[in-house]
């Protein structure tokens, strides 16, 4: 006989009550029982969507069983995912649709399970491209040659407000997917005219190529507007403006009701921190870009603390400014010694020396904890160890050619600036200057190349070969490109 299954995930024998499971809402759609996996979608996530859906008449189950003929996976990969369910111990595993969350998010938007497409399909985080074809453009960052000209700024704009709302959500996979295609836009010679001259770049998802294809045909799109427009997301965007306050700090106040400076400010049990404090003492003045002219200013000024104390040491720009930017929320600095073991005792001494100069408005220094054995590092991203300082300086107006960027009706002759300087010892100086130059982009592409492509591991420290079980020395970033294997990339180039 023949079992006819009318649709995808038609049960033959439907469970009569759904007491104890299903407490809100009535039934709908009794053919249909979802099970949302909460790896990767994290626990709270989940009973928010499955209350959502339940309160739609969908059936959620909250154990996976054979009963179960939707598994809906959000972030998870296809392999691991695969791995995971296979473990589970199902049955009817291969009758089960394992679906992307957008299928999901698509029949919660239509109030009713909606029809399989592919964009539902469950994807590997990359495309892959078929074998034997070489793309023209590189899904590596640190392959392209990305400059401060971006010709696609209306879309790359539109996917990091995506980007930053899915950092808010701590949903890692959609925001590193969206940072990517953003990150390949940028590399490109040419404005995208339409969506078909997309087709052989990489890093462009299903996902992705919707909300370009709605910019490119109707000037806007939706879901950057429904993002922008969301209180949530507008809160956390300008609690995290200010110096010192992070994605968890934000979001937890903004779950206590605070909405404003003012709620804070004005909310007896919240003890801002010191940096909390500068934060909003500067605010001003810290969320206002730093000028080319006055990151030049503020090197003449710390290179001169330097001179004063040794004639045998060097300060070199890094970060934005290294790669040609116009503005920065900050400058970075290098600063080195040649003799050895003495750039941490050198790096005290030139804060010492700003504090006598009254410049020092802020200083959060921290030690070194710096040791070749703990190395190499696998923790992606990481903090590197070398001694290094936050600071927030007085810049003059009178030391900055053109003098200091100020806001209307300001004439106090000066303005408060964000610096970082790091010390590295010298024989990590290539590495250190490759880390900081930036961009977080290209440094973490440039970390994937090495651990995907080459079983090298690259931080701000080291190189270390897992084939050779060694580690590579350089003395110039060009000794560390050629390591890899890599076209040297100029750091004007590295804008990605
Ligand atoms: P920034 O955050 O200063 O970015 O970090 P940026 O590219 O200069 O851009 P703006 O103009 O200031 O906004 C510069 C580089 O230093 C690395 C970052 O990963 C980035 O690539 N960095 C920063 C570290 O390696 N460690 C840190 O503790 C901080
Ligand atoms: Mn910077």
């Amino acid at each position: 006989m023949l079992h006819a299954r009318v649709g995808p995930g038609v049960r033959k024998r439907p469970r009569p009550a759904e007491a104890g499971v299903q407490r809100q809402g009535e039934v709908k759609f009794r053919d249909v029982r979802l099970y949302l996996v909460e790896r990767k979608m994290g626990r709270s996530r989940r009973s928010f969507l499955t209350q959502l859906a339940r309160s739609k008449g969908f059936i959620v189950e909250d154990v996976l069983s054979d009963e179960v003929t939707h598994v809906v996976s959000e972030d998870n990969e296809a392999a691991g995912l695969w791995a995971w369910l296979k473990g589970r111990g199902l049955k009817e595993l291969p009758k089960m649709q394992v679906m992307d969350i957008s299928w999901f998010t698509d029949s919660m938007r239509e109030g009713k399970p909606v029809a399989m497409e592919t964009s539902h399909c469950i994807q590997d985080t990359l495309p892959t491209l078929p074998e034997g074809s070489t793309p023209t453009v590189s899904q590596y960052a640190c392959q392209r040659r990305t400059t401060t000209e971006n010709n696609n700024k209306i879309l790359t704009d539109a996917f990091e407000v995506l980007a930053e709302s899915y950092e808010f959500s701590e949903m890692e996979g959609p925001c590193l997917a969206f940072r990517r295609a953003a990150s390949l836009l940028k590399s490109l010679p040419w404005a995208v005219p339409c969506l078909e001259a997309t087709q052989d770049l990489p890093c462009l998802g299903e996902r992705t190529k919707a909300v370009m294809e709605e910019i490119l045909q109707y000037g806007r799109s939706f879901e950057v507007e429904k993002t922008l427009s969301d209180e949530r997301y507008q809160t956390l965007k300008l609690f995290t403006s200010v110096f010192g306050i992070g994605p968890k700090t934000a979001d937890r106040w903004h779950r206590r009701g605070l909405r404003s400076f003012t709620d804070i400010l004005a909310e007896p049990s919240i003890q801002l921190n010191r940096m909390q404090r500068t934060g909003f003492l500067h605010y001003g003045d810290i969320s206002r870009a730093v000028s080319k002219a006055e990151a030049r200013a503020l090197g003449n000024i710390i290179d001169e603390a330097v001179r004063a104390i040794t004639p045998d040491a060097a300060l070199a720009v890094t970060g934005g400014f290294r790669r040609g930017k116009e503005f920065g929320h900050d400058v970075d600095f290098l600063l080195t010694t040649q003799e050895r073991g003495k750039e941490e005792g050198l790096l005290v001494k030139v804060i010492d020396r700003m504090k006598q100069q009254g410049i020092l408005l802020y200083c959060d220094y921290q030690a070194s904890t710096f040791d070749m054995d703990k190395l190499p590092c696998h923790r992606f991203e990481a903090m590197d160890h070398f001694p290094k300082c936050f600071l927030i300086l007085r810049l003059e107006s009178r030391h900055v050619e053109g003098g200091v960027q100020r806001a209307e009706g300001d004439d106090r002759g000066w303005r408060a600036v964000r610096v970082d300087i790091v010390s590295p010892p010298m024989e990590r100086y290539a590495f250190a200057l490759l880390g900081w130059t930036g961009s977080r982009q290209f440094e973490r592409d440039l970390r994937r190349f090495a651990r995907m492509e080459r079983r090298m591991l690259l931080d701000n420290h080291a190189l270390y070969d897992k084939t050779k079980e060694e580690f590579l020395a350089a003395e110039t970033e060009k000794d560390i490109f050629a390591h890899l294997g890599l076209e040297y990339i100029e750091p004007w180039q590295r804008n990605a």
